[in-house]
């Protein structure tokens, strides 16, 4: 391992009116352009630095003990070792590593790969990698090999659609050899999925259309782990396509309510399609949640809305203007305001997809909320009830957790599946407020650690409805599950840079969430930076770690700090947990997380501000290897790396957009085929080559 101190990475220039470090394509048809347009949430509620000052306005009587010693007391509250491993006190801060090289956490044995802007998955020294699968691919019988030239809608409906994001495994033995994978495809990129010449933007014909359609949504397909490393796709009666057409059934408190009615479903409770499907998680019950996140930008005429009621409804979720980048209102009323106006209520939920069961309808669970949900994640309550966490990925959004009122039942079979599944219908939602212990004066929106040398404090879940019942005033319930943005607002929710994935971690019970970035922190008119997002115009973002009080999932009220401030290790404004930064690989937009058997976090970035490629990296978050950040891949030239799945002896990424920042005509990747094929979103396994040509176990 490399002990040097890292050089300063030349700053990405060439996308420079892309605030996130992403392609100008990228920006328009993954988000609509949301950084470019003004955030949404322009509401005044009190964000955290009025709260840090009137919490230090009471200090001379609280003199700061009730904050403090209630995140200390919140952080030892943890388990035995994991309290005394983890808690990393300030006088500690800095000192682990000394500039020499410390032996690795468990699981985290690799040499770390260096940055680069290659085309091609690179992976350290001594692993192996392989496709999984690839955009257009066969998954239902009868698909036909993919045919870049001749591509149809009825073959895109049977093939893997585009532009993957999460992927679930779900082991359907006990030795982990064959799984039901489970694959987002978050949107589609029309320039790039046709061939040069053959798409215009301005006129794109219907079947190019139907193929977008058919090429978002989600695959279903079962895999057999090859005994000497990577995973089969098998011709399976498992495997599933779900797309823009399939039907799903509402659910929850909101499920037949009138904003959710439409001409073609006058029920307000089945909705075809599910949009902009970013992160998610595989439940304790063997089935997967997955985020409705930038659907906004499928719907056209926002502006032709006068009633200022529902004008403010529409703004505050980014729908506005005319028409849209992908011409879909075109062929079909559903995505056109002005003919459907309730359509884009129908968007912005968590998703449920029983893989074990292909005929079952999918899930629009409405008692989650509406919003930019980046994707959703279960952790058990001590008294058996289902927690579940999700952020709502835009700037000076929030984060968001549910608590159901029933108990879940052990077990994957079809009982508990539907028994568990029920639960999420039925709780209480909450949204996050937090408060920094450190005096206002001490953060400065510098990213400097202020004097009890962390970013650290208190928050609470405030509650926003239950059921039938609104805790939100001059709302009713049904008004905040359908527009949870706004009840947010009304509560003083706290505003946050990008809150991207949530993930509990098995081994330790902490929570985690990513917040990408956030160029617009600090500027002028927006909130400050506070401790929680403790940097003006942070392009790099960072990573919250949490723990609720009693360490149950039900509490109301948790201690918080934050686990990584990310960008150049040589840069002051940055942080690793207390680890040396000179023995830590640059990291820079974490987006997506999982957690590895040893709980060691994972964080897959989304639009890296250093000038590398985007990659996969591994973070111990106990013990002296606390926040000793490690590259462990990294995706080809314009790609974002999503997915991850971490087992004992296999990683799983998917590879999304892979060369976005080219055009047709000057591609900018030809992965993973090479020549002069166009560039596929693909999955790709990775493993330690072991002995006797069988996988080793990863990082060891
Ligand atoms: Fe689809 Fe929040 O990234
Ligand atoms: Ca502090
Ligand atoms: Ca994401």
């Amino acid at each position: 391992m490399s002990t040097e101190p890292r050089r300063l990475l030349p700053l990405l220039t060439s996308h420079s009116s892309h605030r996130t470090g992403r392609s100008a394509t990228t920006c328009e048809y993954r988000c609509g352009n949301a950084c470019a347009h003004p955030a949404p949430n322009t509401s005044d509620n009190s964000y955290f630095g009025d709260i840090a000052k009137n919490v230090l306005s009471r200090r001379g009587a609280l003199k700061a003990t009730a904050v403090m010693s209630a995140t200390a007391a919140g952080f030892a509250a943890l388990s035995g070792t994991a309290a005394a491993q983890g808690a990393v006190p300030a006088a500690l801060a800095g000192r682990r590593g000394n500039g020499k090289p410390s032996r690795p956490a468990e699981g985290t044995d690799f040499e770390p790969v260096e940055p680069n802007t290659a085309d091609a998955v690179h992976v350290p020294d001594g692993y192996e990698q392989e496709l999984v699968i690839r955009w257009g691919d066969p998954v239902l019988p009868g698909a036909p090999e993919f045919d870049f030239h001749n591509q149809t809608a009825a073959a895109q409906a049977r093939q893997f659609g585009y532009n993957n994001d999460f992927v679930g495994l779900i082991p359907q033995d006990g030795a982990g050899r064959r799984n039901l994978m489970v694959v987002n495809h978050e949107y589609t990129t029309e320039p790039h999925m046709f061939p040069a010449g053959s798409y215009d933007a301005d006129n794109p014909t219907e079947e190019q259309v139907r193929i977008a359609w058919a090429a978002h949504g989600l695959s279903v397909v079962q895999t057999l782990r090859d005994p000497r490393g990577g995973l089969r796709v098998l011709p399976s009666r498992y495997n599933r396509r779900i797309t823009a057409d399939t039907e799903f059934e509402v659910r929850g408190p909101v499920a037949g309510s009138d904003p959710l009615k439409t001409s073609a479903d006058p029920s307000g409770r089945s909705v075809l399609g599910t949009l902009n499907n970013c992160a998610g998680s595989v439940t304790p019950w063997g089935t997967v949640l997955s985020g409705e996140e930038n659907f906004h930008q499928y719907f056209a005429n926002a502006d032709s809305v006068t009633d200022p009621v529902e004008a403010e409804r529409l703004r505050r979720y980014g729908l506005a203007g005319g028409e849209t980048s992908r011409k879909w209102e075109r062929f079909d009323k559903r995505w056109d305001i002005a003919e459907e106006p309730h359509e884009p209520h129908r968007f912005g939920w968590v998703v449920e997809i029983d893989p074990h069961d292909p005929h079952a309808k999918p899930i629009k669970h409405t008692a989650l909320g509406r919003f930019k949900h980046e994707g959703a994640a279960i952790k058990i309550t001590k008294d058996g009830r289902v927690a579940a966490y999700s952020g709502d990925d835009e700037r000076f959004e929030y984060l968001y957790k549910f608590v159901s009122n029933g108990r879940y039942k052990p077990g994957r079979s079809a009982h508990a599946r539907r028994h568990n599944s029920r639960l999420l219908d039925d709780g209480t939602l909450y949204v996050a407020k937090f408060t920094g212990d450190s005096p206002a004066s001490e953060i400065d929106g510098s990213g400097r650690l202020p004097s009890d040398g962390e970013f650290d404090g208190r928050g609470e879940w405030i509650p926003l409805a239950s059921g039938t019942t609104s805790h939100v005033p001059g709302m009713t319930a049904e008004e905040v599950y359908v527009f949870t943005r706004l009840a947010a607002d009304r509560v003083g929710a706290t505003k946050m840079d990008r809150p991207e994935d949530v993930e509990p971690n098995p081994v330790t019970g902490r929570v985690y969430a990513a917040l990408t970035n956030n160029t617009d922190r600090g500027a002028a008119g927006k909130a400050a930076a506070d401790e929680i997002n403790p940097r003006d115009g942070n392009r790099n973002g960072h990573v919250l770690e949490w723990e609720e009080d009693r360490g149950d999932a039900v509490s109301t009220t948790f201690a918080w700090r934050l686990l990584l401030v990310c960008g150049d290790p040589a840069a002051a404004d940055t942080y690793f947990g207390g680890f040396d930064k000179s023995q830590v690989s640059p990291i820079s937009c974490p987006d997506n997380l999982a957690f590895d058997s040893h709980g060691n976090l994972w964080v897959s970035t989304d639009g890296n501000a250093l000038g590398s490629n985007d990659g996969l990296f591994a973070v111990p978050v106990q013990g002296r290897e606390r926040g000793h950040v490690k590259q462990f891949l990294t995706v080809p030239i314009g790609a974002e790396t999503c997915g991850p799945v971490v087992t004992d002896d296999v990683v799983l990424v998917a590879v999304q957009h892979p060369g976005e920042g080219g055009t047709p005509e000057n591609p900018q990747s030809h992965w993973p085929d090479g020549g002069n094929s166009p560039a596929r979103p693909s999955i790709v396994a990775v493993w330690k080559r072991g002995r006797f040509g069988r996988p080793g176990h990863i990082g060891r």
